[in-house]
């Protein structure tokens, strides 16, 4: 379906439902976008995806329902209801409101309609063992982001004694008990950490977890555990203890605000040299995006709970950022920053330390004339070539932001096909973005 935002109320009236609209165009979404002004506005962040969908694991773990405030209507979350609905889970989804009653599940066998769209339904496995004594899914699916492998889950779940058996792309996981255990990640995952925070919360005993990852989610959902009466100690911090408890009961809780559309958007008006204010913005998690953004020559201040950012200065080039574990530069803004840098005169350079091959959206930036040169691990950028709008296709979730980055600075139109794959992690972007002033359609 194609929609024009034509009136200004759009952008004031909470009619817009982007819920039935965002199903429809899973299987062919095409963003339009003519670039060259500079954003200006105000938009309100949305709820974290990387906080929300361990969240909904974790209201698994009770009999008792669970509702989740401020959750983002997004793809993943959507599909990660319909998962759960056909395990017998009661879920609802009204304005931001997720309701999850997982009192009468009725099977463990997860299928691979949706477990293949998205890697966190891995975290499932252990998760759902906590109550039931065996669990069957398809192989994650998520971006094509480098190999994804799910080693260190598999390994995890070995160490509270369960078995697992693959066949024909499908793993069945089984359990006579689940038995505390003492575990130390090879390397920090943030969705290894969760899925054995999860399979521990429920198991018989003590569990300790070393080198564990410290991303702001693993506190969130931390939080939520504990207030749903789970025994866990040291959560952000890199070691973990973790009292088995018999049972948890349900919550209601609040998914904290999402820094890395926040950091999306804030390369979104640097990129267009604008004035954007991120009401609600997560800014005590935005230290290093905001240390990198005050380097290009961004200014920003935060009054009442609003991060105002001033791009009119923006003009230094990043000689040699490296993506990190939190706290350090997120690795999930990284496209989104290789964007931003194409429009700054001067060579830019980054460092991919998180994943393997997360340069997939260069060659597309390359067709609207961006000057980059990458291999698997480094991209360089020289920057200030002029981008001109063309067909270019989406391959994942935050290469397909960095393309809408370059799109709204190049001049003419640019067509992003594949851009449900965008939606995936963003709420709203083209009403957010028509509310900044951009001349934007789906
Ligand atoms: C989470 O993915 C996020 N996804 C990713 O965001 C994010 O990029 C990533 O953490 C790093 O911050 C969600 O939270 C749903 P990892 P995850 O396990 O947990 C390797 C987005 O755009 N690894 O921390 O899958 C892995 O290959 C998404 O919102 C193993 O080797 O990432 C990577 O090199 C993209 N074996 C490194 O660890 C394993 O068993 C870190 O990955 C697991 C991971």
């Amino acid at each position: 379906m194609k929609y024009k935002m034509e009136t200004d109320t759009f952008c004031k009236t909470a009619a817009y439902d982007s819920t039935d609209s965002l199903l429809r165009e899973t299987d062919l979404a095409i963003m339009e976008i003519v670039g060259g002004k500079p954003l200006e506005g105000t938009i309100t962040i949305q709820g974290s995806k990387n906080a929300a969908l361990p969240m909904m694991a974790a209201a698994l773990l009770s009999e008792e329902a669970s509702e989740l405030i401020g959750c983002p209507d997004i793809l993943d979350v959507r599909n990660t209801l319909a998962l759960l609905e056909e395990l017998g889970v009661k879920t609802t989804q009204i304005k931001g409101r997720v309701r999850i009653d997982a009192g009468k599940i009725c099977t463990t066998e997860i299928s691979e309609k949706y477990a293949n769209k998205m890697r966190s339904s891995i975290m499932l496995l252990g998760t759902l063992l906590g109550r039931f004594q065996s669990v069957e899914i398809t192989y994650p699916g998520g971006c094509v982001i480098g190999k994804r492998p799910i080693d260190m889950h598999l390994d995890m779940l070995h160490a509270f004694g369960v078995v697992i058996t693959e066949c024909d792309g499908r793993l069945r996981a089984e359990r006579k008990s689940l038995r505390g255990t003492i575990y130390r990640f090879l390397k920090k995952s943030v969705g290894a950490t969760e899925h054995g925070i999860l399979t521990a919360v429920l198991a018989e005993g003590e569990s300790i977890f070393y080198n564990c990852a410290q991303e702001p989610e693993i506190i969130s959902l931390c939080t939520m555990l504990v207030q749903m009466g789970a025994q866990i100690e040291g959560s952000g911090t890199s070691r973990i203890l973790i009292r088995g408890v018999k049972k948890l009961h349900g919550i209601q809780k609040e998914v904290p605000k999402d820094r890395i559309a926040a950091g999306t958007y804030l390369l979104a008006g640097a990129a267009t040299r604008g004035k954007v204010t991120l009401d609600q913005a997560p800014v005590q998690e935005m230290e290093a995006i905001l240390y990198v953004y005050g380097k290009m020559g961004g200014q920003y201040k935060v009054i009442g709970g609003k991060l105002l950012t001033d791009s009119r200065k923006v003009r230094y080039p990043v000689r040699n950022l490296q993506t990190r574990e939190y706290p350090g530069f997120p690795t999930d803004l990284q496209s989104p920053f290789l964007a931003a840098c194409l429009t700054i005169p001067g060579v830019s350079q980054v460092e991919e330390t998180i994943f393997e091959n997360r340069f997939k959206v260069v060659c597309q930036l390359q067709k609207m004339g961006g000057k980059i040169w990458c291999d698997n691990r480094r991209a360089v950028v020289w920057g200030g070539v002029p981008l001109k709008g063309t067909h270019v296709i989406a391959e994942e979730l935050r290469g397909g932001a960095a393309l809408v980055i370059a799109s709204l600075y190049a001049s003419g139109k640019t067509v992003i096909e594949n851009c449900q794959l965008i939606q995936r992690g963003y709420e709203n972007i083209c009403q957010d973005l028509y509310c900044l002033g951009a001349d934007i359609s789906i």
